[in-house]
């Protein structure tokens, strides 16, 4: 039996959107959605750059603070429906009134209302507040700006997802120490499209946590360092397969990277676009690697040490 219990750290809540609630939010705002789907209604791109776009498509129908709580309540349910207990959902102010602070706050305070109503139904989850490489290091300051100031509350940590191939993560040193600074947890997105030196870019700004971080498998200097820091990698092996970074299951490195003694999580990134769920995640791992309770514990457990809630909330999920 897998556990049912489940924590996740990596979910985009754009990119958790399923397409039948973007299609309705696009129908009520007359916006003609409909080069995003595929004859079966799913979103369809065909690599990484494409599947950008169509995410930053799909997010421009969330228009409202009350488009982005619709959102969070119907993402949150999916998630608690499959056994999720806890998680961290990336949200991005750039998509939330473009970043500008005051309006941050009225979004931020209708998703606010919707976690905690959805805690009180069994899911807790906290925002990671999320800077978009390819919109720049002066479009991210703003960013990190707004996590800065609404730090604390359901805000636990400050990220960066995007295109991994623009910039360097380093080019993002200031947005990372101002939400540092603030007391925020911190991810950033590196070595799902990079290499190993994109991880230490990532490692020099003072992260816990890496989103991603497969590509560390080619790196046994890199692989060593990351276990003796405890960096914790957001695997999302679904998303890795979908994308083409690797074949299929048995190829993914996540079992190497944790017999490696590296703490790997598993999550879900963009559940609708790579057709997968938590349950998905564990049912294919299980079968790929033969792994049960015992391996799904010390994910959970890892995740739990982790996430970036307070010590009593954390101390609630294990
Ligand atoms: N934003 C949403 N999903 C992403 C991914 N897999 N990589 C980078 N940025 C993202
Ligand atoms: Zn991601």
């Amino acid at each position: 039996m897998l556990p049912v219990k489940k924590i996740e750290l990596h979910l985009h809540l754009e990119g958790a959107a399923p397409p039948s609630f973007i299609r309705a939010l696009a129908a009520e705002k007359h916006v003609d959605l409909s080069g995003i789907f595929d004859a079966q209604g799913h979103y369809a791109y065909r690599d990484f750059n494409e599947f950008l776009r169509i995410y930053e498509a799909a997010t421009s129908v969330l228009h409202s603070p009350q488009d982005f709580a619709r959102l969070l309540a119907e993402v949150l349910e999916r998630s608690a429906e499959q056994g999720v207990i806890y998680t961290e959902v990336f949200v991005s102010p750039e998509f939330c009134g473009g970043a500008d602070l005051a309006a941050w706050r009225d979004y931020l305070a209708a998703m606010t209302e919707i976690a905690e109503r959805m805690q009180g139904q069994g899911i807790g989850s906290r925002g990671i507040v999320t800077a978009i490489r390819h919109f720049g290091p002066e479009r991210a300051k703003k960013s990190a700006l707004c996590a800065a100031e609404t730090a604390g509350g359901w805000i636990a940590g400050f990220g960066m997802g995007g295109a991994e191939a623009v910039g360097a993560a380093t080019d993002y040193a200031w947005s990372f120490d101002c939400a540092r600074e603030a007391g925020l947890g911190l991810t950033c997105h590196a070595g799902e499209w990079g290499g190993p030196e994109s991880i230490r870019q990532a490692l020099a700004l003072g992260v816990s946590r890496i989103g991603h971080g497969v590509h560390a498998i080619e790196d046994p200097a890199l692989i060593r360092d990351l276990a003796a820091r405890g960096t914790v990698l957001e695997i999302c092996p679904g998303s890795n397969i979908a994308l083409g970074i690797y074949p299929d299951w048995p190829e993914h490195p996540i079992a190497r990277l944790m017999d490696a003694g590296i703490r790997v999580t598993v999550s879900t990134d963009d559940p609708p676009f790579f057709h997968t769920s938590m349950r998905h995640e564990y049912n294919r791992l299980a079968d790929a690697f033969g792994w049960g309770e015992e391996e799904f514990g010390q994910i959970n457990r890892w995740a739990i040490s982790a996430a970036f809630c307070d010590e009593a909330t954390r101390e609630g999920l294990r």
